[in-house]
């Protein structure tokens, strides 16, 4: 695993999307895998940016996202798809026809999910996958206990997770269960691209790059990864027993110096 640790949130999420601008820039008709939560907003705002003002384009990209809340409509405001066109595809050149989320409101969840594992496996698979965590190590709504080889299916949020996306729903409707791809069909993504930032964080990203590989920590599973980044600022990169190690491989969170 690499782990690049930045200063601040505000350089972790610049330097992730800088790993995102260049895979573009080397193959533009890339298929990403799209990650919501507050850690993501500045991610997508530095891309935007970088769209803005240094010609990144998404015009050639199929985008697949992680996750969605059943029974939720993509219009509704609390909505992943909500979210994303506020994040990221109402500012960039993205065909919308080509930016997936599960539908949460499909009549048969369970249908919807393996529908959209089979179009992630059409599409060509996932090049790059993004990727938040959750405080208790959840990858996208795979909570605790999740099979290290589950695909997209009907996850029940624990109850910590259920009041963390509380904010965003109306009191008494923060949904109990989500369509989530899988931690097998994460680990079949190429790449993968984790960033955490916070000190609230710091519990889960130490068990995730250093504790035993298990299901009680879900985001263990990125130790089996071939290719799996890790982007942190210095709150998310407290606890971590061989911090002063990862510095002398990758020096201000750059990239290692070979020789
Ligand atoms: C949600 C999402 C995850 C995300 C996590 C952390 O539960 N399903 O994909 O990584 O929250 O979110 P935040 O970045 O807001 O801490």
């Amino acid at each position: 695993m690499k782990v690049l640790v930045l200063p601040d949130a505000a350089a972790a999420a610049d330097r992730a999307a800088g790993i995102v601008a260049d895979r573009l820039a080397q193959a533009p008709a890339s298929v990403l895998g799209l990650a919501t939560g507050e850690t993501m907003r500045p991610v997508y705002a530095a891309l935007v940016r970088r769209h803005r003002d240094a010609g990144l384009s998404l015009a050639a990209v199929t985008t697949f996202n992680l996750d969605e809340y059943v029974g939720i409509a993509p219009d509704h405001p609390a909505s992943f798809a909500a979210f994303m066109r506020q994040e990221l595809f109402d500012h960039v050149d993205i065909d919308p026809a080509r930016a997936h989320l599960p539908r949460g409101d499909a009549p048969d969840p369970a249908t919807e999910a393996a529908r959209y594992e089979g179009a992630i496996v059409a599409a060509g698979g996932i090049d790059l996958q993004l990727l938040g965590i959750g405080r208790n190590g959840h990858l996208a709504f795979n909570e605790p206990t999740s099979s290290l080889a589950s695909r997209t299916r009907i996850k029940t949020l624990t109850p910590s997770t259920r009041s963390a996306n509380r904010p965003a729903f109306a009191p008494g409707a923060a949904p109990r269960q989500a369509i989530t791809m899988g931690l097998g069909t994460i680990l079949d993504a190429r790449a993968c691209l984790l960033v955490a930032t916070g000190q609230s964080k710091a519990e889960a990203v130490a068990a995730t790059i250093e504790g035993p590989l298990g299901a009680h920590c879900p985001a263990t599973v990125l130790q089996l990864h071939p290719a799996a980044t890790v982007v942190l600022d210095e709150a998310a990169a407290a606890r971590l027993a061989l911090r002063a190690y990862y510095e002398t491989v990758h020096p201000g969170g750059g990239e290692a110096q070979v020789g």
